[in-house]
């Protein structure tokens, strides 16, 4: 098997190479095409509704889940973007940080493609996809670009020198992810799973002053030591005792104002921070990626923080900043057109992947 996948291993080259991108992290099963940093299909299929019930992601469920969807989904990614397998330059597929069964679902199906097909496989770092993502839209990188990652597990700052290459972390979360976090207060306010758009939704609504919630790593010592970290368990305890409070007497949850309060108080901690550590990296660019993104309080108070000191500031469209297979293609065809040579056949999935580690 070795001998004629090793054949395609061969450090590969062009401008906008066509790259089929598979993503099976978590709940959606995901397939695109890019040529280049243009995007020709892009296929989600989720399997959401049947976790719903049990208020978050049941591995099982979801890695049965990819096992069916994979091949209708990237059937359905080449159709529509009116390629066949033999056309592609690479294969691109998630092989971590994420849920265990579900990245060897996905890992696997790449890797009998790459091997039916004689194609190069990169197996990239899914995180590293929701940033790379934004080249769809803005084109490539400059040289010294800030990333913020919100992700439902992630929430950190990263360095990007080179993003086939060089990327270096910078700070993150010594607790929760700001997505868990409000995944776990829109729980205890009765929203189903992910709760996080529905705090977004509600928070439009709401008055963002009328509760005052803490901004963990913003003030005094702490922030001193932490300049690029953050903490949400502090804003999730708050939050979650006032609920519990008003519960216990039988009053009235402020629901709207709840939620304008906490998200305006994580925005404003996300984007302070993102553009302290930018002027002080010297990035004139901030990059944004991962499935928090999405959030419009966050967008909003990043897009002011930016216009307001000179730094360019890129969040993908909401379409694509929940998990999705173009971010995996358009990381795969950046590798490909650095000339980054694809992983070995037998490379593994790395379910806690590190933020650095660009491929396998
Ligand atoms: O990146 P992602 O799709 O999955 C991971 O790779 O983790 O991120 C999912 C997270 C969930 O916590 C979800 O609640 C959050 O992104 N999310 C949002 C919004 N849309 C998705 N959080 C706040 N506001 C939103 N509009
Ligand atoms: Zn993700």
């Amino acid at each position: 098997m070795n001998e004629k996948a090793n054949r395609k291993t061969d450090v590969f080259e062009s401008d906008s190479p066509l790259v089929l991108g598979i993503e099976s992290t978590c709940d959606e099963t995901a397939a695109a095409v890019v040529k280049g940093t243009q995007l020709l299909s892009n296929v989600v299929a989720s399997s959401m509704d049947e976790h719903a019930i049990y208020g978050g992601v049941i591995p099982e469920i979801a890695s049965r889940a990819h096992a069916q969807a994979l091949v209708p989904v990237v059937s359905k990614a080449l159709a529509e973007a009116n390629v066949d397998l033999s056309d592609l330059d690479a294969i691109a597929v998630s092989a971590g940080p994420g849920l265990a069964g579900c990245l060897v679902a996905g890992v696997s199906g790449a890797k009998a493609l790459a091997w039916a097909a004689n194609k190069p496989l990169y197996g990239v770092n899914h995180v590293i996809g929701h940033f790379a993502v934004t080249q769809l839209q803005f084109g490539q990188f400059p040289e010294n670009t800030l990333a913020l990652i919100v992700s439902g597990g992630h929430t950190s700052l990263l360095q990007v020198r080179d993003i086939a290459r060089d990327i270096s972390a910078v700070g993150s979360t010594l607790d929760d992810a700001a997505g868990e976090c409000f995944d776990k207060i829109a729980r205890l306010l009765g929203f189903p799973y992910p709760g996080g758009p529905f705090i977004d939704r509600y928070a439009k609504l709401g008055n963002p002053a009328a509760f005052k919630v803490p901004k963990g790593l913003t003030q005094g010592r702490t922030a001193a030591a932490h300049p690029y970290d953050f903490s949400f368990s502090g804003v999730k305890t708050s939050v979650a005792r006032f609920v519990e409070s008003l519960k216990a007497e039988g009053r009235e949850i402020p629901v709207e104002d709840v939620c304008a309060s906490l998200a305006d108080s994580v925005a404003q901690v996300l984007s302070e921070k993102t553009i302290r550590a930018a002027k002080n990296l010297d990035a004139k660019t901030v990059v944004v990626g991962g499935g928090f993104s999405a959030n419009s309080q966050l967008r909003q108070a990043l897009s002011q923080a930016g216009e307001k000191n000179g730094i360019n500031v890129r969040i993908p469209e909401v379409k694509l900043c929940t998990d999705n297979g173009a971010m995996i293609a358009v990381l795969g065809a950046s590798l490909a057109k650095s000339g980054i040579k694809p992983s070995p056949i037998d490379f593994r999935t790395d379910s806690s992947m590190s933020l650095e580690q660009i491929v396998m």
